[in-house]
């Protein structure tokens, strides 16, 4: 881990290479450990970062996961969109859990505040697509897209402005919102979530990157954690199946005001299959026995909506061209364990001249990799499978979860 730790260097990104849920989480918490402040820089409540410790899950959505260590300083940043009552739960079920997570807790005060009409103009914006063209999205219905568009249309109200009184403001949107979307702004409701947070927030909010640069001056480290992931950036991903914010690395560092220089490296986190929830193109995707199969010994249910996702098979070209996006550094490739029962795993490698996915069959190990914490002790197909990966894609496999445990870990130095 120290030879890891070293070659990562201060400032390290953990960013998604797939369609999200590719269990992030995990090796975030296991580095968040070494680094002084855990950052996230983008998207909302639409993420879920699922952490088990000692046998309990945490699940989190807006704070960052990296956040269960006590000694860390928690930012988040200003690319973010920010659901308050989802901020004040998960503070409380910090506290609950033994962890006092707001002293040590600092929120930009450029992050835009995402207010109940956004969930409801996501879900009014779902309906009139599927009611067009027989289907949506498939947004998490967190009022992601609608909370952005309130940044770029420049009438965003923003975490600075939290200590005012936004009376004016939220009157001013009911009859646009309404107009537009047929949706009511329930103005009390949002000013009592508004007293609310206040209360506990209002204290947490500051100019972030004036911070993350005052800290980087005194040396500290920085462990930057990634949301969503890179097929579904609303640049680079598969639009328009996508979410709404940028979730590369290069989104990242614009959410909290870093520049790229500082990076010393980024982890690309992918499945060791593939996963998507929503809808949008899956080129592997199977379905049938095989689908349900991945998707059971998976646990392939959202974390924040329970939908089922859907699930398939690795897809280099996918791989191959997020790390191209991102500068990976490193692989942590995730649920190795999930193949243990299959006979073959076809693996996408191209296209075929009729413009289908060209698949390679890898040998199954049909042995169970679970719980495994050493490259040396996984049967050789296993191991032949992470090679395979890095040959492929040029960039060593440095991580390899092989379990739902912390400590399911197999770390390569
Ligand atoms: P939105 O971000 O809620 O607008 O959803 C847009 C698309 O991104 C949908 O297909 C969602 O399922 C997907 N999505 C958003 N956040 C996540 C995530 O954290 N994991 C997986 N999929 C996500």
């Amino acid at each position: 881990m120290e030879k890891l730790l070293k070659t990562l260097g201060p400032v390290c990104a953990i960013i998604g290479a797939q369609w999200g849920d590719e269990g992030k989480g995990k090796a975030i918490d296991m580095l968040a450990e070494h680094y002084d402040v855990i950052a996230r820089a983008a998207g909302g409540a639409n993420a879920g970062h699922t952490i088990v410790v000692k046998g309990k899950k945490h699940v989190f959505h807006l704070l960052p996961s990296g956040a269960l260590h006590p000694n860390t300083t928690v930012i988040v940043g200003s690319g973010m969109v920010l659901h308050l009552p989802t901020v004040l739960e998960e503070i409380r079920t910090l506290e609950e859990a033994g962890i006092d997570v707001l002293p040590r807790l600092f929120i930009s005060e450029e992050a835009h505040i995402l207010f109940e009409f956004h969930k409801d103009i996501d879900a009014a914006m779902e309906e009139l697509r599927a009611a067009r063209s027989g289907k949506g999205i498939g947004t998490t219905r967190r009022g992601i897209g609608p909370a952005y568009m309130d940044k770029a249309a420049r009438r965003g109200i923003r975490m600075g402005s939290l200590k005012d009184d936004l009376t004016k403001e939220l009157e001013a949107r009911v009859e646009q919102v309404k107009h537009a979307y047929g949706v009511t702004v329930d103005v009390a409701l949002e000013q009592k979530h508004l007293a609310e947070a206040r209360k506990v927030l209002a204290g947490r909010v500051t100019n972030t990157v004036a911070l993350l640069h005052r800290l980087l001056k005194e040396g500290k480290t920085i462990l930057i954690e990634g949301a969503q992931a890179t097929l579904l950036d609303i640049d680079h991903g598969t639009y328009p199946y996508v979410t709404s914010s940028s979730t590369t690395v290069a989104g990242a560092l614009q959410g909290l005001g870093l520049p790229p220089r500082r990076l010393t490296s980024c982890i690309g986190v992918a499945k060791a299959y593939c996963t998507r929830v929503g809808e949008g193109e899956f080129l592997t995707e199977v379905t049938g026995e095989t689908g349900d199969r991945l998707r059971e010994r998976g646990g392939e249910y959202g974390a924040t909506t329970g939908r089922p996702r859907r699930c398939g098979w690795l897809h280099l070209p996918d791989l191959r061209f997020s790390a191209d996006i991102n500068g990976y550094t490193q692989w942590n490739i995730t649920k190795l364990d999930v193949l243990d029962e299959e006979e073959t795993i076809p693996v996408g490698v191209g296209v075929n001249a009729d413009g289908s996915v060209k698949f390679e069959n890898l040998p199954g190990w049909k042995a169970s990799t679970q719980g495994v914490t050493s490259f040396g002790k996984l049967p050789k197909n296993a191991q032949g499978y992470l090679t395979f990966i890095e040959k492929q894609t040029g960039v060593p496999v440095a991580l390899t979860g092989t379990g739902q445990g912390r400590e399911a870990m197999i770390v390569r130095e």
